[in-house]
């Protein structure tokens, strides 16, 4: 009588503990989930397009855009107007252009590579540098497209 009650408690011990097991791992596996994303904006987009940038274009562009052995693309005289009269072939008359042009060309051995959404970014943090504010929505192509750079 003694043995089965006793071994009746154990049982039900270790389904209780067997029950508990389950309920610690989720607990603990979100503790070092991911936080949620960042919210989307301009500010945002450009801290992700610095680090693009760092790593993809400041190799020929200089490590702030200054240039070296590609033109500069932040300071006075970036980005200008007239076509370079090398391979870029089009005007710069709005941020749009910019990213339809490096989209299609940049960086040189794999145009495109990218995808939209990082050569938005990188836009972002090149208008950023050049102290032009768009406002505080994130650029799209057709956001981009209403950025001015030259009347
Ligand atoms: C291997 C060197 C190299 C890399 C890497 C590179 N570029 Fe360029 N880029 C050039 C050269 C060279 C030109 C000039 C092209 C011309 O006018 O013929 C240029 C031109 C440009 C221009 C036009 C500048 C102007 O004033 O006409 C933009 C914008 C640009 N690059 C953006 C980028 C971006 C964004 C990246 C990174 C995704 C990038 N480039 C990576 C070499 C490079």
């Amino acid at each position: 009588m003694g043995m089965t009650r006793t071994s009746a408690l154990s049982t039900s011990l270790s389904l209780l503990l067997l029950s508990l097991a389950p309920a610690c791992g989720p607990a603990k596996s979100s503790a070092g989930a991911t936080p949620p994303a960042e919210a989307p904006s301009f500010a945002a987009q450009a801290r992700r397009g610095q680090a693009l940038y760092g790593e993809h274009c400041a190799s020929c562009h200089g490590a702030s855009g200054e240039g070296g052995r590609a033109p500069a693309l932040v300071g006075e005289s970036a980005l200008p107007q007239a076509a370079s009269g090398g391979q870029r072939d089009v005007e710069f008359r709005t941020a749009g252009d910019v990213f339809q042009w490096m989209k299609a060309h940049m960086p040189p051995n794999a145009p495109g590579s990218l995808g939209d959404a990082a050569y938005l970014d990188i836009l972002a943090f090149d208008l950023q540098a050049n102290n032009i504010d768009p406002g505080p929505a994130p650029l799209d192509a057709d956001s981009a497209a209403q950025v001015v750079l030259h009347p």
